[in-house]
Order: structure tokens, then C-alpha cells, then sequence
């Protein structure tokens, strides 16, 4: 082998190696950048969030579990908890970036809030092994999420 076909093979293997760890590593949290303690204006995934599945995610007991305390326009849920307030017409309260930070960590906003942080990871001490060092949601279901809220412009 030349000299210059020996770093060739080597480049060749880094990129081979690279290729398989950068899924991997992509499983990682999203890094997000709050901004004046306020909002979060870009986006945590390039593909849009989707209302139908936000819905799903906020029924969930064990993803957003957000009924156990709001009001939600979710007529076929029987319970609605009222520790947090009503989230009819809360579209007209906040922008995307607004809501976008008040699902990844409320406490940003509010450090006494009882709202848990569905996308942080630092700090989390009081949780079972299995939710460790992880969000409770990923980055498309606070887009999800995100895109749901911003569906509810009615008052009640
Ligand atoms: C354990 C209770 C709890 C859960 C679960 C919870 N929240 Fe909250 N949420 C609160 C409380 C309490 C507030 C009031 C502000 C504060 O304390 O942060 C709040 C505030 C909010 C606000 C701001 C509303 C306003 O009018 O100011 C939004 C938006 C919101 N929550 C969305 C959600 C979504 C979406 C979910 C589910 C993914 C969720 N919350 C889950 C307790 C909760």
C-alpha cells in the first residue's frame, strides 16, 4: 500500500467508526437555548410538531400526563385535575416560544412551579432508575405537544 493510500484507509475506518456512534450520540437530549428566562424560540426537532399526536402525548399518564392538572379541552377524558390553570385558550396567552419553554422546564419560568420539567435532565434526583438522566418526553413530543397547545384559541 502507498503511503497515501494507507491514510486514506485510515480516514475511511474514522468515518465508518463515526457512522455508527453518531445515532447513538443523537439519542442525546437536544441542547435548547432559553431566551431572557422567557422562551424558547427555536424549534427542538426541524420536522414540525404535529396537534393529533401533542393530544395523545398530553392524555397520556405516562408521557405528559397534562389532565392530571388542567382543564383541557379533552371532552372523552373523564378527569381533569385544577392544580395548574385551565388551558382553554391558552394560544391566546402565549406564543410557541413561550409554551415551548414552559413544557421543556417550567421551572425556568416559575422555580416553585409543581409543573414537572418534561425535557431536562440536570438535576433530576427524585425519580425512578428507569426516567434517570432521562426526559420524560423527546424532542418531537414537546413539538408535538407545543403544536397541540397552540390549537386551543377557544375561551372557555
Ligand atoms: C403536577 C401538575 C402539572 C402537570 C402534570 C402539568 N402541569 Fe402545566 N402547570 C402546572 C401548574 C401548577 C401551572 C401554573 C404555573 C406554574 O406553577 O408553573 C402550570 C402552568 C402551565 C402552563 C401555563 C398556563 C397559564 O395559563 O399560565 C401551560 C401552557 C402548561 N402548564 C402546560 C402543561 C402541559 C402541556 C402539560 C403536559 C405535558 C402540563 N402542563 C403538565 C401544573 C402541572
Amino acid at each position: 500500500m502507498t503511503r497515501r493510500r494507507a491514510i486514506f484507509a485510515v480516514l475511511g475506518a474514522g468515518v465508518a467508526v463515526l457512522a455508527m456512534i453518531g445515532p447513538a450520540l443523537g439519542e442525546g437530549v437536544v441542547a435548547y437555548r432559553v431566551v431572557d428566562g422567557f422562551s424558547i424560540p427555536e424549534p427542538l426537532t426541524a420536522a414540525p410538531g404535529d396537534p393529533e399526536r401533542g393530544r395523545a402525548v398530553a392524555i397520556n399518564r405516562r408521557q405528559g400526563n397534562c389532565l392530571s392538572c388542567h382543564v383541557m379541552p379533552i371532552a372523552e377524558q373523564p378527569f381533569h385535575g385544577e392544580v395548574g390553570p385551565s388551558l382553554y385558550g391558552v394560544a391566546n396567552r402565549y406564543d410557541a416560544a413561550e409554551l415551548r419553554l414552559r413544557v421543556v422546564d417550567a421551572k425556568v419560568v416559575n422555580p416553585d412551579s409543581f409543573m414537572p420539567a418534561f425535557y431536562r435532565t440536570e438535576g433530576l434526583h427524585d425519580v425512578s432508575e428507569a426516567f434517570r438522566d432521562k426526559p420524560i418526553l423527546d424532542a418531537q413530543q414537546v413539538e408535538d405537544v407545543v403544536a397541540y397547545l397552540m390549537t386551543l384559541t377557544e375561551e372557555q
